[in-house]
């Protein structure tokens, strides 16, 4: 049914973590932030979950907008907003950031996630996929952001990793990029 709207509206699949996700977690309320025009929040909205959708490009929120209402769609509230100011107002059983990190001002990421942590309810999850910068592979692409080795999974002291690899990929062109993706779950209470 996702795969259905997303090719609809001529986006792409779901992130494939996001598929994997969904696959674990119940319906709750979920966070995309960095949304762009809604791969994501679709195919999580599809699923039953009550998704805010962030993003700081307004044409992107717009045609999510848009999607949303042509499609009638009750479950999405999509919103323009800068991740950089750390100023979420509620909490969520998931929020989800895949590839979007990398595009944050360096200074404001440890803010970024532990904002995104105390936002997050007791026993919910975050799901972060967001390319490295190591001695090993360093990153080809000029990001402005990268994350270290073992940056994140220290980030996420005390929480149970679900999955966490840092593993490398090949892009089209042939380069070598590594990721850091980790699916989180909060200590309950
Ligand atoms: C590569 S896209 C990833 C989109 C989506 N998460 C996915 O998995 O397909 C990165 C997104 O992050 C958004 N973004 C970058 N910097 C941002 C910021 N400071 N605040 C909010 N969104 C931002 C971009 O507009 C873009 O939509």
């Amino acid at each position: 049914m996702s795969a259905d709207i997303n090719s609809r509206h001529g986006l792409n699949p779901a992130h494939s973590e996001v598929i994997e996700a969904g696959e674990i977690i119940a319906p709750c309320n979920a966070l995309d932030m960095g949304c762009s025009n809604g791969r994501n929040a679709l195919y999580l909205s599809q699923l039953g979950f009550n998704v805010t959708a962030l993003d700081n490009n307004h044409d992107a929120i717009n045609m999510l907008r848009q999607i949303i209402s042509e499609e009638g769609i009750d479950n999405i509230e999509a919103r323009v907003y800068d991740i950089n100011d750390a100023e979420l107002s509620d909490d969520y059983g998931l929020i989800a950031c895949t590839v979007t990190l990398m595009f944050l001002n360096p200074p404001r990421v440890d803010a970024v996630i532990e904002n995104m942590q105390s936002h997050t309810l007791p026993g919910g999850y975050n799901l972060i996929v967001c390319a490295m910068d190591t001695n090993e592979h360093p990153c080809p692409v000029p990001f402005p952001f990268t994350l270290k080795a073992g940056q994140l999974r220290d980030a996420y002291d005390g929480w149970e990793l679900v999955k966490y690899n840092e593993d490398v990929g090949t892009m089209h062109n042939g380069a070598q990029l590594q990721f850091a993706t980790m699916l989180a779950r909060k200590p309950s209470k």
